[in-house]
């Protein structure tokens, strides 16, 4: 509102006017960083009885549940940065080990820091030898999303300490511990679907690397990545590092917020990944273009998703209104590794069924683009793992985006227990009816 058009002429105040045409009573609600507190309306109340006004807002579309300083979307710019870094500066330039101190501590590190960070990461790879047992009794077609949910959340009986989580010391390290396991827990679920002997990690490798390597070595007495291919998945967790406030970050803020563990509030954000509408999609996309099969069937798999009977996986959004920018670079990356591997002749139904979406107008009138789940299964099925550890393939690097939010929320004055209101539907103030007479 311009001052002239000021009620008193004044200067424009950040604030609502809400008038309640119940009680006739106006209320000013400031307005700060673009929202009014939900608090706010209850103190607009039909009459004294009243609770007083909730806001009601299913799946969060409008609601921001916290301020973070970890990362920044424009969804409609197509604008993704951790901690004020652009993405494809870091994809370009980076590693993840260093996005994820980045994301952890807030700055980029020094050289010295990077290096104990990376020892204090690599001397924490290992899992107590207890937890070969229980992957072990996994059956052999378990989904290794559901052993890795299963063996983080086992972690939080190794580390009893683990829910002290009012000291700052113990909080970091069960930080670098999550890091530094989740890829041996992730190679152990691999290994044992595949009733391989598991590989323990090799710590003179690097990130990356020792994690292919606890994927494949076999008989040799040292695995040796393909530098080609260490780059790639480098650039595929720091891709998948962190994303604001998603499904699965939610997940583990709520159920940190009830002071457990880490371990525990890391597993509620697995089990929320593991769905095909989240983390779960780059399995589902390569299921529906292996569905297609080829470029002559896509026309008619697309006009059963605008007649609602199919849904173009690794499509769409609920913040980016334009093009992901990590579907960008995971596309450019495609080119890195099919160099190593050989191309993957799904590329070119995958490249087809985007070209036609971002020409047609079901696609584009909903802002429907490519997310970062369109092309990275792509390389994943390059790199020869099969469609159920493309999930696991996200949670890895998102472990360092959710344990960064934690850290951010344990110590957020503003936070306390996440308990939402509701709207009671139900019927009311029964009686118990004898089942006799029901
Ligand atoms: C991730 O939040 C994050 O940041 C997540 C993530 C991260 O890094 O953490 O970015 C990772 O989860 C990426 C998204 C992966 N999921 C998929 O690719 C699954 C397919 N996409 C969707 O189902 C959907 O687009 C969502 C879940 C991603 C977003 O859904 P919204 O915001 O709730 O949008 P919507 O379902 O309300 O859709 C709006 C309209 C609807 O049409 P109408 O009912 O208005 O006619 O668009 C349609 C939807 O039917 N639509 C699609 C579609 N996605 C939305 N139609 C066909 N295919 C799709 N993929």
């Amino acid at each position: 509102m311009s001052p002239e058009n000021q009620p008193d002429g004044g200067a424009p105040t950040d604030s609502l006017t809400v008038t309640d045409n119940r009680t006739g009573q106006t209320f000013e609600l400031p307005i700060t960083d673009g929202t009014v507190r939900a608090m706010d309306f209850r103190q607009m109340k039909a009459d004294a009885d009243d609770f007083g006004l909730m806001t009601y807002d299913p799946a969060f579309t409008n609601t921001a549940s916290c301020r973070s300083a970890v990362t920044f979307i424009d969804g409609d710019a197509g604008v993704l940065e951790y901690r004020g870094y652009p993405i494809e500066q870091l994809a370009e330039k980076s590693t993840y080990l260093e996005v994820a101190y980045l994301l952890v501590y807030g700055e980029l590190p020094t050289q010295p820091e990077l290096d104990e960070w990376t020892h204090h990461v690599t001397m924490h790879t290992f899992v107590h030898e207890n937890v070969k047992e229980f992957v072990g009794g996994f059956r052999h077609d378990a989904h290794p999303m559901g052993m890795l949910l299963g063996s983080v959340g086992a972690l939080s009986t190794f580390y009893p300490d683990a829910n002290e989580i009012s000291d700052p010391e113990n909080r970091l390290i069960q930080a670098v511990r999550l890091i530094a396991k989740m890829p041996t827990l992730a190679a152990f679920a691999f290994r044992h679907t595949r009733g391989q002997p598991l590989v323990y990690p090799d710590n003179d490798l690097r990130y990356p690397g020792n994690f292919l390597g606890m994927l494949y070595k076999m008989t040799e007495l040292k695995y040796e990545p393909d530098p080609r291919l260490e780059r790639a998945l480098d650039i595929l967790f720091i891709l998948h590092a962190d994303h604001e406030q998603n499904c699965s970050t939610n997940a583990v803020r709520a159920v940190g917020s009830s002071q457990v563990d880490p371990y525990s509030a890391v597993a509620a954000g697995i089990g929320a990944l593991y769905g095909p509408l989240h983390g779960g999609a780059n399995e589902a996309v390569l299921r529906m273009l292996r569905r297609v099969g080829t470029k002559e069937d896509i026309p008619a798999f697309m006009k059963g998703v605008k007649e609602g009977d199919e849904r173009l996986m690794g499509f769409g959004h609920r913040v980016y209104k334009n093009y992901d920018p990590r579907a960008k670079i995971i596309k450019g990356a495609t080119e890195d590794v099919f160099a190593v591997t050989g191309k993957n002749p799904l590329l070119e139904i995958a490249t087809e069924m985007e070209k036609i979406a971002l020409e047609d107008e079901y696609f584009v009138s909903r802002k429907l683009y490519p997310n970062v789940d369109f092309y990275s299964g792509l390389i994943y099925e390059a790199l020869g793992l099969p469609v159920e550890m493309f999930p696991v393939m996200f949670a890895i690097p998102r472990t360092s985006g959710w344990i960064s939010q934690w850290l951010e929320m344990v110590v957020d004055k503003e936070q306390k227990i996440a308990r939402p209101r509701q709207i009671y539907t139900g019927a009311r103030s029964r009686d118990y009816t004898e089942i006799a007479s029901r």
